[in-house]
């Protein structure tokens, strides 16, 4: 009977996640066909929109509030962090090639050494912490949040360009696959379900948007009060919205869902921090 359950569950694995043996690039190209195929007029230099892709109201909306930022002023803030020296005399600039330019679509990357993934938020803590400061919490949108508001938009531009290589890494990025293909919870959904298979569908007054494009664009202000949310805060919302305890931001389980959300991002421009329903 266990054999049984076990090799029902490792085949409803397969089908959602298109075959066990398939290479990260098969996966990403995957993915993305199966948008194609579903909206063929949609160009996917596009899903870095996301809904506002199925939405022209929205996305006029959107053109608007990205020409002059309401919340350019919570940029500057993080601006003003990111140019002030450590107690050391070094700044965050000294701990990336190029200044901390074009880096944020490298992220989140294998570390081979400690054997884990590394975000963005986690190089600017080991930054941190290797000039004598103490980390923030990945969860605290007032230091970790403001600061890479304005450290991403020195990446803007940049094509996404996640790296799976070597065997820990692969299994780290299958084990972010498993999350995001898992149906859990009392409602049974799991992220792909949502954002690979009901793309375009109307989730009560919202457009599901596309998993390629969707890491892209982080942090981003949300609502009418522009709250800000870093890409795992994000997640986090989205389990609450299917009534799952989130994980923890900044955690292991949520650091592998991203770098292979990440890589289904591969190749698409980076751009921070952006306006969002
Ligand atoms: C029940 C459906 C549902 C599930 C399950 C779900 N989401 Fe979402 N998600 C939404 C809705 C609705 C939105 C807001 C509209 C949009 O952008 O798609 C959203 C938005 C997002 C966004 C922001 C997109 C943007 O451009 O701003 C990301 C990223 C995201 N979800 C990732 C995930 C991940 C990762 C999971 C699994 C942990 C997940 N979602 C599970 C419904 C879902």
């Amino acid at each position: 009977m266990k054999k049984l359950i076990w090799f029902l569950s490792g085949l409803g694995c397969l089908v959602a996640a298109g075959g066990a043996q398939a290479s990260p690039e098969d996966d990403r190209r995957s993915v993305v066909q199966a948008v194609q195929e579903k909206y063929p007029n949609i160009k996917v230099e596009d899903y870095v929109y996301g809904a506002l892709a199925f939405s022209p109201d929205a996305k006029a909306q959107y053109d608007a509030v990205m020409t002059f930022p309401p919340y350019e002023a919570e940029i500057d803030k993080g601006a003003r962090m990111w140019n002030t020296p450590f107690k050391s005399g070094k700044r965050y600039a000294d701990c990336f090639p190029r200044a901390g330019k074009d880096v944020a679509g490298n992220y989140p990357m294998f570390d081979n050494a400690a054997k884990k993934v590394v975000t963005f938020e986690m190089a600017i803590n080991r930054c941190r912490t290797d000039n004598g400061e103490a980390p923030y919490k990945h969860s605290d949108m007032n230091t970790m949040g403001l600061l890479t508001a304005y450290a991403r938009t020195l990446s803007d531009g940049m094509k996404m360009n996640i790296k799976v290589e070597g065997k820990d890494a692969l299994a780290a990025y299958e084990a972010g696959k498993r999350l995001f293909h898992q149906r859990r919870g009392q409602l049974n959904f799991s992220c792909a379900g949502c954002h690979i298979n009901y793309v375009g569908s109307v989730l009560r007054t919202e457009y599901l948007s596309m998993a390629p494009g969707q890491a892209t664009h982080w942090p981003a202000f949300r609502g009418g009060d522009y709250t800000l949310f870093t890409l795992q805060r994000r997640y986090a919302a989205c389990h609450q919205m299917v009534r799952l305890v989130p994980l923890e931001i900044g955690g292991e389980e949520y650091n592998n869902l991203e770098y292979y959300h990440s890589y289904l991002s591969n190749g698409l421009p980076l751009k921070a921090s952006v306006f969002r329903k």
